[in-house]
């Protein structure tokens, strides 16, 4: 064979190696440069409220980021926006003083703590009762929630502030509520799962519609004024 022919035989095959590859390496690279970016930022941004090791036990207030069933329900674009827009009136600022690479890099970083994919499902429908939801939530919720979903104890979210209701569908609520978040005191309400409540899937849909539909209107962030949760505007 010629040596021309050797050559561009070799180069061929390299050149189809190169596209076969989807480099992975490359890829594990960027993912990796991403994390060590985000850890910069959550380091300077986040860990005052949300906890070194995302927990959630920073000096202030702030709930848990490393939670595998938070993880397992929000994506990253979900997490994204909620790290954009933050949480009015609440302690969670929105962090549009932040480049979009700076986000996505800590959502990179958050999403590394991430170590099981649960399977958390909810019915197709989310449609309840307002008054009985509201029977519910009364007997069920308001102790951590507050009266105005503001979340009068520490670390029990405000889970009727608005902006929190446009960033989280109905579903999330539902899967939130039914399986909880472990190791936090958001226990599980699904009846059958070993939480202290134990309520149907129609009857979590009842509660999810009036949080959704009514409590919303009467959200109030000075009912949490004496705890470090909310803030008044
Ligand atoms: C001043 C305190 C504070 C700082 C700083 C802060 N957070 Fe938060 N964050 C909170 C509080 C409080 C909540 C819960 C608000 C609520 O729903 O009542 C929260 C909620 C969140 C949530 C939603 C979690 C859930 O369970 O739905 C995400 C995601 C989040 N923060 C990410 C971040 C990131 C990323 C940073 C840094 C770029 C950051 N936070 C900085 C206080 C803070
Ligand atoms: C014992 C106190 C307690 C009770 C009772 C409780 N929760 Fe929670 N809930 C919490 C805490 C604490 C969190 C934040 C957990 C974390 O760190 O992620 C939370 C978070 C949530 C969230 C997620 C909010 C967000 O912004 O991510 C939803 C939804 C929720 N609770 C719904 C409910 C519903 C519905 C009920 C009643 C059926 C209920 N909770 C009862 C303490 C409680």
């Amino acid at each position: 064979m010629k040596k021309w022919l050797i050559s561009l035989a070799v180069f061929s095959s390299i050149v189809v190696i190169v596209l076969l590859d989807p480099s992975p390496d490359r890829e594990s690279q960027a993912e990796e440069n991403s994390i060590v970016l985000g850890e910069k930022v959550y380091t300077e941004f986040c860990v005052d409220c949300h906890g070194e090791n995302g927990k959630g036990e920073g000096a202030q207030i702030g709930t848990a980021l490393n939670n595998q069933h938070f993880l397992s329900t929000f994506s990253n674009q979900d997490i994204y926006k909620i790290i954009e827009d933050g949480k009015k009136q609440t302690l969670m600022p929105g962090f549009d003083v932040l480049e979009a690479e700076e986000i996505d890099a800590v959502v990179s970083f958050i999403r590394n703590w991430q170590k099981d994919r649960l399977d958390l499902e909810a019915p197709s429908v989310i449609e309840g009762n307002v008054t009985n939801g509201k029977k519910l939530y009364n007997l069920y919720c308001i102790t951590c929630h507050g009266e105005t979903g503001s979340g009068t104890l520490t670390k029990a979210a405000a889970i009727a502030n608005p902006t929190t209701l446009e960033n989280m569908t109905a579903e999330q609520m539902w899967i939130t509520a039914a399986y909880g978040r472990e190791e936090t005191r958001m226990g599980p309400s699904l009846k059958g799962l070993e939480g202290v409540r134990q309520l149907e899937e129609q009857e979590i849909s009842d509660v999810i519609t009036y949080i959704r539909r009514d409590l919303v209107d009467r959200y109030n962030p000075a009912e949490s004024k004496h705890s470090t949760h909310a803030i008044v505007e």
